[in-house]
């Protein structure tokens, strides 16, 4: 069997990184969220007060920073400049920001550079949203899984609910569909299917729906 690459696309709250931690954990693979990347880059921005309109001084900003991603018992853990910042990077502050820190093509082609000397071994599975088309343009298996706004809305608001988190549903509805939005617009690599990305219209299907449809196709290509 072969350590395989694949990569996982998709819009905002599709549940990419909770099918990718299920697959990776199956098939004893790596599991890399390089959307953690660039919330971490947001965190240090935004505590350092760097604008993120700024690309020049957010390129020299990373250009100082380490960013670690480690397993741990529970999902992947955080580090910044040696310091876990796993919780941090997902609060709302940084979600309303981090696709503006993204779009610039200093940042990007860093962090492209990073993400890739990751994959080099194989047997990972990555989930963002330029992995296909930029990343790991030759990855053997490509998903893109899509699912409506409004399921990718509700599943948000249950995830909250779950963490004790009291959200409006069509606030979040909102913060999505302008994160997807300048994610899909920006110029450099998109938010945008690769050509040979199998599509995966997960809004009727059950994460052990969708992690059994990859496992499948995963099964094909090893
Ligand atoms: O996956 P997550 O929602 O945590 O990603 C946060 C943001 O990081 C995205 O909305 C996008 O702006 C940016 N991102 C990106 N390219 C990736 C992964 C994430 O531009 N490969």
């Amino acid at each position: 069997k072969k350590n395989i690459r694949i990569a996982l696309d998709g819009p905002a709250a599709a549940g990419k990184s909770t099918a990718a931690k299920k697959i990776a954990e199956n098939l004893g693979f790596i599991y890399i969220d390089t959307g953690a990347m660039y919330r971490t880059l947001t965190y240090k921005a935004i505590k350092n007060k760097v604008d993120p309109k700024n690309e020049q001084e957010l390129y020299n900003l990373l250009m100082n920073t380490v960013i670690e991603l480690k397993p741990g018992k529970e999902g992947q853990l955080v580090f910044l400049d040696g310091q876990e910042v796993t919780a941090e990077i997902r609060q709302q502050e940084i979600t309303k920001n981090v696709s503006d820190v993204a779009l610039h093509k200093l940042v990007r082609s860093e962090m492209v550079r990073r993400q890739q000397e990751l994959v080099k071994n194989g047997g990972i599975v990555m989930d963002g949203r330029d992995i296909g088309t930029a990343v790991i343009p030759d990855a053997e298996l490509k998903i893109f899984m899509s699912a409506t706004a409004d399921e990718r809305a509700r599943r948000r608001f249950e995830e909250h609910k779950i963490q004790g988190i009291t959200s409006d549903f069509e606030q979040l509805k909102a913060e999505i569909e302008k994160r997807d939005h300048i994610d899909s617009t920006r110029a450099v690599s998109p938010l945008i299917k690769a050509k040979d990305a199998i599509e995966l219209d997960t809004t009727h299907m059950s994460i052990s729906d969708v992690v059994k449809k990859v496992m499948t196709l995963a099964a094909d290509r090893r």
